[in-house]
């Protein structure tokens, strides 16, 4: 008989005496998590990033998990095949759950194209804590703006699994929030991010 592999064994949970709401506190804001999902190229980065310039402008606290980044240190050991993505975004969605009880306004930015697994991210989290934000660029947007050159690489069949091309993209069906990245401005974009949070609650500034 096979060795079942122990992993948990003399392992315990140790009762933490701050909590996230004594964080929240002294933040002056709820923590929460922005999930970004979309194709590459729709803008998921560039405006995670211009919505945590504009948080910290006012105070926030925040933290911006990038696929690119992520995928050369934490995943550096994940490649693109379903398989791979599901356990790339399993680990995203534990660290955004740890950064979530430090009390922080995450955002992360990774394609994350299955819905199972966006939708595992947001079961590991209480309802409200998680905004999944549909970067809405079509293909032929992203495929033009190509900032990486990879589209024209997976066209000509150097990449394999590329989403968009020849692994699939599941758009979101009920997203929190939807914006046109393939044809809006980034600061138009930052402002719908905005309004949502504050009519939300989550911060007042
Ligand atoms: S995810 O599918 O697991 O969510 P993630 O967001 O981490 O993907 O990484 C996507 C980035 O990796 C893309 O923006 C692109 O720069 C790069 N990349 C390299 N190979 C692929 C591929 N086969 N499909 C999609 N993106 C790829």
């Amino acid at each position: 008989m096979q060795k079942e592999k122990v992993t948990n064994q003399n392992t315990h949970w140790h009762e933490p005496t701050i909590f996230r709401a004594d964080r929240e506190k002294q933040n002056g804001h709820r923590s929460v998590i922005l999930w970004f999902t979309g194709l590459s190229g729709a803008g998921k980065s560039t405006l995670a990033h211009a919505v945590e310039d504009e948080l910290h402008r006012r105070g926030a606290r925040t933290f911006v998990l990038d696929g690119d980044n992520v995928r050369k240190a934490l995943c550096k050991d994940l490649g693109f095949t379903d398989t791979d993505r599901t356990e790339n975004i399993r680990r995203i969605g534990e660290v955004s759950r740890l950064m979530l009880d430090a009390g922080l306004i995450v955002m992360t930015a990774f394609i994350s194209p299955f819905r199972k697994d966006r939708d595992l991210a947001r079961s590991l989290v209480a309802p409200g804590d998680f905004i999944e934000v549909y970067c809405n660029a079509g293909l032929t947007v992203c495929e033009s703006r190509d900032p990486k050159g990879l589209y024209k690489k997976a066209r000509a069949g150097q990449i394999p699994e590329f989403t968009g091309i020849s692994s699939p993209y599941e758009a979101p069906e009920a997203p929190e929030l939807q914006l046109a990245t393939g044809t809006t401005p980034v600061e138009q974009c930052v402002a719908q991010v905005m309004d949502y949070l504050r009519s939300g609650k989550y911060l007042s500034v």
